[in-house]
């Protein structure tokens, strides 16, 4: 009796996180939400298709064979994530089109000063991980918006669906990144 009423609550805890997680807040359809969802995404547009650019620059520059095959991953993986953003795109009825992203670019450039700073020097894949998962955060916290706009606006479900994808694999890209950083340290 005791194991079936510790099951019964089990089950209960269950059910009520997730009748929370499936919760949706009340849809907005106001033309500043739509306004900002427009403008991250194509912020992000722009993001996805410079570090594809990047990405394939560190390839070359890594000295381990993980980190090269990690970045190459990563990559294609990117390349992925603009072609999700087209399909965002599309729902949306419109035509991808990049807006200048001040943020990545000041974390690439950064990127860029410490990498030369390290280059013929044990430290430089650390010091490329390092940026990379600078991008990998901004990314994040990029996606995040856009999903909970998805989620908050009166639109399509799917775009919330295609964006939620983009941010799941974001942050197992960064958890990999984070993996390869102690792998290296544990090398010397
Ligand atoms: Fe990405």
């Amino acid at each position: 009796m005791f194991m079936l009423i510790r099951f019964a609550s089990v089950i209960g805890v269950f059910a009520l996180i997730a009748s929370n997680w499936s919760e949706k807040p009340q849809p907005v359809s106001n033309p500043e939400s739509r306004k900002l969802f427009e403008t991250e995404l194509k912020d992000m547009y722009y993001v996805e298709n410079r570090l594809v650019i990047k990405i394939s620059e560190l390839e070359e520059l890594a000295m381990g064979e993980e980190l090269k095959k990690g970045l190459q991953e990563h990559r294609q993986e990117t390349l992925g994530h603009a072609k999700r953003l087209e399909d965002v795109f599309a729902v949306l009825g419109l035509k991808p089109e990049e807006h200048t992203c001040k943020g990545i670019n000041g974390i690439l450039d950064d990127g860029d000063e410490v990498v030369k700073e390290f280059t013929g020097t044990a430290g430089l894949d650390q010091a490329i991980i390092t940026g990379a998962r600078k991008a990998e955060h901004y990314e994040i916290s990029s996606y995040m918006t856009l999903v909970a706009l998805a989620r908050q606006m009166d639109l399509d479900p799917k775009l919330e669906i295609l964006l939620r994808e983009n941010l799941q694999e974001e942050r197992i890209s960064d958890e990999k990144l984070a993996q390869l950083f102690d792998d290296t340290s544990a090398m010397r």
